[in-house]
């Protein structure tokens, strides 16, 4: 949530800055704003609304200094306008801060400081950085000890909550010092001088070698280098990351919009997640930094995720169990932190997140460790907090994941837990090698199937996104496998069309939301090859019977369905337990196809941001 860049170098640093806004707006989209050196005074231009507000204001003004910071904001503290958008200052105008996260004890610091004589602008707990580091710059300043450095050491060790900071002072011109605490900070050096930002897509074009801060470590940005400090000063060397994708990530490439670029992307995530993990007729996992005898241990898993995570969880729970026979329970992360759940050191706790950066997934983590458990995350950040606060962790090789709404990383989360209950299987001896081998060939099968789903199933989900395009609710239903995925269909739809839409197994249909059918109500169902394939349709059949709308999704060949469905989206055979990943992706093109028909923003959708660093 929110986005924090910065530049210092030979280069011109407006460009550079609402460039690498433009590219981290997925992390928020309310209002943007830069601080720029000018000679010798920092000027602040805000905007309410996207960055593209931004940039069209920017264009009145002529800004020639080769030092900033920017900021693109999800609101938390105080509403979406131009006096709460970031870069905040402080009273004289001479310090500039851009944050991500959320001090949570501002209200008393920001009472002890007015109470001192200083004057707010905004709503936002941010604003009592600037004020804070205000003060500890004059009165190092005037002692002659101390610099910009040192006055935000000083000011962070008053706040409790997360942060992400980027801190400006026009008495150290061309200096940035940047910090963090729970929050992501990413810095790297380019050709033309040094970047600071939430997130290394702001500088990929820059650079691939980044030094992702760790939480109280600080990094000192000039134009000519950047120098790692701990919070007393003390110089650092933190370890260097090198990032394998490149700019393409930031591009369309052709596409209307990056929703449907990642979702053409996934039969590579597929083929990437899988590769090099079978070895002579085993699974390779050797992330877990389990022992064998450690795994044959493991005697409950629990998932913890949120949102479209969350939905890959349920998906893992009907393979973990059917294939390690291991009691799995999956929990969304923000009601397994503040329950009591039963967790032993032969628990393993699978933490899945897409941005490794949630909040609620790392409250989470912390606490089932603390708890005694093994945590193994599952993430497609390298270098985020749920990769580092794990045990280990598997990448999901989706890339980086631009459009707000998850599908590429769904892919990826899918196939590697898949590949997790696998070895689970394989060590409680309830999977053979032989097994295991015909599991994983027809698992990497399926990004051909995607593939081929992606070439063909277009027009039939524009007829039935047509259909559905003025509906005022959807309901989507399955069995088994399919009601997994029918929860993240809903998920997907309402998130990015606005169109009410629940899910539901459809066994529950007539326990009350039968009663919700009327003519005008399209149900979506996933009626694929499964052992409960016949179940489905006698709940399609009294559906249609109540005069519902019925769009399937269901396996090539079958021509029964029609009987039963107005609208049907075939995909190929593949084993029911693989269903979710196949039958997925029509259900990520209907959600697309209904936004774009009813005009939605669908990489942006409204009130959303990508990474959910706040509780
Ligand atoms: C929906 C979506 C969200 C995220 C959720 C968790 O398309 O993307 O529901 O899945 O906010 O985020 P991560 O996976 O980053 O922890």
């Amino acid at each position: 949530m929110c986005g924090i860049v910065g530049y210092t170098g030979s280069a011109a640093a407006e460009p550079i800055l609402v460039e690498g806004l433009t590219r981290m707006e997925y992390r928020g989209y309310d209002s943007a704003g830069v601080a720029i050196q000018e000679g010798d005074a920092i000027q602040v231009v805000c905007r309410k609304g996207k960055v593209s507000e931004l940039a069209h204001t920017l264009e009145h003004f002529d800004f020639a200094g080769t030092c900033g910071i920017g900021h693109t904001r999800w609101a938390t503290h105080g509403k979406p306008s131009e006096a709460n958008a970031h870069p905040h200052t402080s009273c004289a105008g001479d310090i500039a801060v851009v944050h991500n996260g959320i001090i949570e004890n501002f209200a008393e610091l920001r009472e002890e400081l007015v109470a001192r004589g200083h004057v707010f602008s905004s709503d936002t707990d941010t604003e009592v950085v600037a004020h804070l580091v205000e003060e500890s710059y004059r009165r190092m300043r005037e002692a002659g000890e101390g610099d910009l450095r040192a006055a935000v050491a000083e000011a962070v060790s008053r706040l409790v909550g997360a942060y992400g900071l980027a801190v400006m002072a026009d008495g150290e011109p061309g200096t940035i010092v940047a910090c963090r605490k729970d929050s992501p900070i990413v810095v790297g050096r380019g050709e033309h001088g040094s970047y600071v930002a939430s997130d290394i897509i702001a500088m990929i074009d820059a650079t691939r070698d980044v030094v992702v801060l760790a939480d109280s470590q600080m990094a000192l940005l000039t134009a000519d280098a950047v120098e790692y400090f701990d919070m007393d000063g003390n110089p650092l060397e933190p370890e260097v990351t090198h990032v394998d994708w490149d700019i393409d990530v930031a591009e369309k490439g052709g596409y209307p919009d990056f929703m449907l670029k990642e979702i053409h992307e996934q039969p590579r995530v597929i083929r990437d997640t899988l590769a090099g993990r079978l070895s002579g007729g085993s699974l390779v996992i050797d992330e877990l930094d389990l022992t064998a005898e450690e795994l044959n241990l493991i005697d409950r898993v629990y998932v913890i995720a949120c949102g479209t995570s969350y939905h890959a969880g349920l998906i893992a729970k009907n393979l973990i169990e059917g294939w390690a026979r291991i009691p799995c329970e999956v929990e969304v992360a923000s009601e397994f932190r503040y329950r009591n759940p039963i967790i032993t050191p032969t628990t393993l706790v699978v933490a899945v997140s897409q941005s490794g950066e949630t909040a609620d997934t790392l409250a989470a983590i912390r606490d089932a460790r603390v708890r005694g458990a093994k945590v193994f995350g599952i993430t497609n950040v390298v270098g985020s907090p749920v990769a580092r606060e794990s045990d280990g962790v598997i990448y999901t090789k989706a890339n980086k994941e631009i459009a707000v709404a998850s599908t590429k990383s769904f892919l990826g989360q899918v196939v590697s837990l898949t590949l997790l209950a696998m070895l689970l299987g394989q060590s409680a001896g309830e999977l053979t090698q032989g097994q295991i081998k015909l599991l994983f060939t027809e698992l990497a099968d399926t990004a051909e199937q995607v593939e081929r789903i992606l070439d063909t199933c277009g027009p039939a989900v524009e007829e039935a996104a047509r259909a559905m395009v003025d509906a005022q609710s959807a309901l989507f239903i399955g069995r088994g496998m399919g009601a997994a995925t029918s929860y993240e269909g809903a998920l997907k739809l309402k998130e990015i069309s606005y169109l009410h839409a629940e899910a539901y197994a459809a066994g529950e249909m007539k326990h009350g939301p039968i009663a919700l059918i009327d003519e005008d109500f399209p149900v979506i169902a996933i009626a694929t090859n499964s052992p409960v394939y016949d179940k489905v349709v006698s709940n399609l059949q009294e559906s249609r019977a109540r005069g519902a709308r019925i769009i399937a999704v269901a396996t090539e060949g079958d021509e029964d369905i029609r009987a039963h469905a107005d609208h049907v989206i075939y995909i190929p055979k593949v084993r029911d337990v693989f269903s979710p990943i196949t039958a997925s992706v029509p259900l990520q093109l209907l959600a697309r196809e209904v936004a774009v028909l009813r005009g939605c923003d669908v990489d942006q959708p409204r009130n959303l941001a990508k990474s959910v660093t706040v509780e």
